[in-house]
């Protein structure tokens, strides 16, 4: 096999807070004591299977050297499948190819580290992944980066919220990201003192939950916060925004807040109003702890580029940075525990 002398990376998916803490981190190490060189491939993996002029660009220690504390990522984002349609895969390895890209690091969450997963499998592509998610949903990681500033922001914005909610004695419901894991709003109901946190792995009780406020109202205490989560249902349905899937096949989940706030005010006669928090929750600046986690990540990367490791990607356990195989990693959606759950109905009241 070749030896290494270009190394390409890109970033997929939805963006989270760190991305350009990885990008920073891989470039320095890797032009600098590796001597590689590196390319950044912009819009993830269209940059490689559509490329236009500026797919491809060079990148150097004075290209990455102010970004850590910047959100979102240089490389910008798409969530393009090249597994979508028949023989498109292959034309990301001709490019690759053609652009005489050596090895690849891939930055992205279940969805791109999935294409790079098959990208080796199927044709041997030198990858190394680094996980990268708000939503914190990635199996054989501790975490992800992006989460913590989420939950970060999410926490704020209830700790706003409340205020306002207590002022004017209404049930404020906050619509929090995640997808179909609970996490984000796990940590921010939990963070936030929130009385009830609805998350996609327990059921919702909606008698339970309207008795609550009720009693609540009873003993003087006309308000309230629930966080929920956009992944949770009231039934068999997801509440979606529209008909439409990216394509990975995900649908845009959103809306819960809105019904829930109806229902709860008919059941309990209280003033209700509904906050989707959306994107606010993915974009700004990064957390000190997420700052230092895509450091570490993309200092690891690096190591796992030069010791040929590939089909990894790296992870937190413990307090290391480890590698772990890819196909560990992509093999299930992490959820919220059971233990973890029962903290939540702990503070629920
Ligand atoms: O996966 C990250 C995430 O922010 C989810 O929490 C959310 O459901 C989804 O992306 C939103 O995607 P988009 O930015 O494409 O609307």
């Amino acid at each position: 096999m070749s030896e290494v002398r270009r190394v390409g990376m890109l970033t997929g998916g939805g963006d989270a807070p760190g991305l350009n803490g990885v990008i920073r981190a891989v470039t320095t190490r890797c032009t600098g004591e590796y001597g590689y060189e590196v390319v950044g491939i912009k819009r993830g993996w269209k940059g490689l299977l559509a490329p236009e002029e500026d797919s491809v660009v060079k990148l150097g220690v004075e290209d990455v050297r102010y970004i850590l504390q910047e959100g979102g990522t240089i490389l910008l984002s798409s969530r393009t499948n090249p597994y979508k349609n028949e023989g498109e895969a292959k034309k990301v390895v001709e490019n690759m190819e053609r652009f005489g890209i050596d090895a690849l690091v891939a930055i992205g969450g279940d969805d791109t580290l999935g294409v790079a997963r098959r990208l080796h499998e199927d044709f041997g592509v030198r990858v190394v992944g680094c996980p990268k998610t708000i939503d914190n949903d990635l199996s054989a990681t501790d975490t992800t980066f992006g989460y913590d500033t989420a939950v970060s922001i999410a926490t704020e914005a209830i700790d706003r919220i409340r205020t306002t909610a207590k002022s004017h004695e209404r049930i404020i419901v906050v619509e929090v990201m995640g997808r179909h894991a609970g996490w984000i709003t796990y940590g921010a109901g939990l963070a936030s003192g929130a009385n009830v946190t609805l998350i996609p792995e327990v059921e919702v009780d909606m008698d339970a939950v309207a008795d609550l406020f009720k009693k609540r109202a009873e003993r003087g205490e006309k308000w309230g916060i629930v966080a929920v989560s956009e992944g949770v249902t009231l039934g068999e349905e997801y509440i979606t925004q529209d008909v439409e899937r990216d394509e990975f096949g995900h649908v845009r989940l959103g809306g819960i807040a809105e019904t829930l706030a109806k229902e709860l005010k008919q059941r309990t006669g209280i003033d209700t109003r509904h906050v989707v928090l959306g994107h606010l929750q993915r974009g700004g600046t990064p957390t000190a702890y997420d700052r230092i986690l895509s450091t570490r990540y993309g200092l690891r990367a690096a190591e796992a580029v030069k010791n040929g490791e590939w089909g990894k990607m790296v992870a937190l356990r413990g307090n290391d940075v480890v590698t772990v195989s890819l196909e560990e990693a992509t093999s299930e959606t992490r959820t919220v525990p059971e233990d973890l759950q029962q903290v939540l109905s702990t503070f629920f009241g």
